[in-house]
């Protein structure tokens, strides 16, 4: 009992502060490869004020699994991370991750962040697997998961249209099991 369960070696993950991040929403809107390798809505800008209405609605939920990603040389927040869709009865959860401070993408920072989720979903939550869907076109988000230990486990194929060509969504999972076997071996 003597790991912080939030800690990781490159990242920490802390509460997501509605002002702050309401702020950093709205810039990281303003970046369209970010958004669309994000969401499939249509990339669009976020102002400051219907992010945070937005994060406010979502703080007042009781239980909040969202959390921003700071670094831990300097504490600065470079994304967020969180579970989403628990299904308690089944033990199953999505997970979503974006890093909008794109100088930090490809450096491990969105792996160390996964990494640390997944021990609290198993850990603290007692979840029994979490799931992810990522686009066929975001290679570094599918080995990023690769390497935190997730399976792919299928894909619907042609489900999106950008740029005149049809995307598969890849789905992507990971077992308690796996994650404690995976711990073994390390
Ligand atoms: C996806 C994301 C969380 C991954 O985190 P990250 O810190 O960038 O990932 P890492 O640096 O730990 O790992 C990236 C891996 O992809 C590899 N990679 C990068 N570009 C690649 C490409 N074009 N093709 C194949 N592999 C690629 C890297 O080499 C690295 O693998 P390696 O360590 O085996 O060399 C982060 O990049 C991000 O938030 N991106 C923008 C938003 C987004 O894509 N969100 C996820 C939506 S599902």
């Amino acid at each position: 009992m003597k790991t912080d369960l939030l800690h990781g070696s490159l990242v920490h993950l802390t509460v997501q502060d509605p002002e702050t991040m309401a702020r950093l929403f709205s810039q990281w809107s303003g970046d369209s490869e970010y958004s669309r390798l994000l969401d499939w809505d249509p990339a669009c800008r976020f102002s400051v004020h219907s992010s945070q209405k937005w994060l406010e609605k979502d703080s007042e939920k009781q239980i909040n699994y969202y959390f921003s990603i700071r670094t831990l040389e300097d504490d600065k927040i470079i994304g967020l991370i969180g579970l989403d869709g628990i299904q308690w009865t089944h033990g199953d959860c999505f997970v979503g991750i974006g890093l909008g401070e794109r100088e930090f993408w490809g450096k491990g920072y969105g792996t160390d962040a996964m990494k640390i989720i997944l021990r609290y979903a198993f850990t603290e939550l007692n979840l029994k697997r979490v799931s992810l869907n990522v686009f066929e076109y975001n290679p570094r988000g599918v080995r990023s998961y690769e390497k935190a230990g997730f399976s792919h486990e299928g894909r619907e194929r042609g489900l999106l249209l950008r740029e005149g060509k049809r995307w598969d969504v890849i789905f992507m999972g990971i077992l308690r099991e796996e994650w404690l076997k995976q711990k073994e071996n390390q």
